[in-house]
């Protein structure tokens, strides 16, 4: 991934320069300039493309598009009044679980459910230097908030549907983002932020807005507790120990270091597996 946006990059610099070159040389030939122009835009066009389909995927795609229509048939199941709320994404990058979760939910005929993604297109925050240990360092995963749009155009996503909120979480996951979203009810969140800090972040902004049910998808539970150090794990046992309230029962997950989990309001139902905070640490 990271070679792609270098790759990117390079090519950027060697279009400008192209570009450049081009405005000298036709300066007092409109015609050829022009013409030059139109060669520069579709060669700009190809590198883009390329660059884009050299990303490789952060999440399975089929594995997980299955598991997003697990999760909203659970939320069919057991909804009542608006059953599906909205769909928040912490943690876009290019787009991948974002194209898989919009197809899911198309498929599940709920077309009109919002997508929202909160990330920094600028790749993980300075904490990751901290946090992220041997695996994360600040800016991995990085993808400017232009490609990403472009990325999920080509993935066939409706972008009327979409919400991309740039910034750190610091700054953008404040009860003023929910009143300007309009954000009332999300019933599927997916944590894909990777570090402990950035998914605690995303777990406090969603409580308010969790209503009876809703699915939490955990990306990078397996990572950090296994090597001494916490995570996604910490983060959630702290959420659920800080709302007693919400309970959470796990779902199949789509890669075995992913956790999916069906949080209820008012807990669990009869006969399920309810998971307390003391659960959900457990390496
Ligand atoms: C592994 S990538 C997400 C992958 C994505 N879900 C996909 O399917 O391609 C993690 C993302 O989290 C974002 N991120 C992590 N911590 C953040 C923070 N504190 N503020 C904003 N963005 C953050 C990074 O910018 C990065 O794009």
């Amino acid at each position: 991934m990271i070679e792609g946006v270098l790759f990117f990059d390079e090519a950027s610099i060697l279009v400008d320069g192209f570009e450049a070159w081009g405005a000298v040389l036709g300066g007092s030939v409109r015609r050829s300039r022009e013409a030059l122009n139109v060669q520069v835009r579709r060669l700009k066009r190809a590198v883009k493309a390329r660059v884009l389909w050299r990303w490789a995927p952060l999440v399975p795609e089929d594995d997980f598009t299955a598991c997003c229509r697990q999760a909203i048939n659970e939320l069919k199941l057991r909804g009542s009044g608006r059953i599906i709320g909205d769909y928040l994404e912490f943690g876009v990058s290019r787009g991948t679980s974002l194209a898989c979760m919009h197809h899911a939910l198309a498929a599940e005929q709920l077309g009109d459910v919002r997508l929202i993604g909160f990330d920094s297109f600028e790749g993980l925050p300075p904490e990751a230097a901290e946090e992220g240990g041997s695996m994360w360092e600040p800016g991995a995963y990085g993808s400017a908030l232009g490609t990403t749009r472009t990325y999920l155009k080509r993935k066939g996503v409706d972008l009327r549907r979409v919400n991309l909120v740039k910034g750190w979480f610091k700054d953008t996951l404040t009860a003023q983002t929910r009143r300007a979203l309009k954000l009332e009810q999300a019933s599927l969140i997916m944590v894909d932020c990777d570090i402990y800090s950035a998914s605690r972040d995303a777990l406090f902004f969603c409580e308010p807005l969790i209503g009876d049910v809703a699915v939490i998808f955990f990306d990078d539970w397996g990572w950090r507790s296994d090597i001494g150090e916490i995570g996604q794990k910490e983060a959630f046992d702290e959420f659920l120990a800080a709302f007693p309230e919400l309970s959470a029962t796990p779902l199949p997950a789509y890669l075995p270091q992913a956790r999916v989990f069906l949080v209820t309001r008012g807990g669990a139902k009869h006969g399920e597996k309810r998971v307390t905070s003391a659960m959900a640490t457990p390496g």
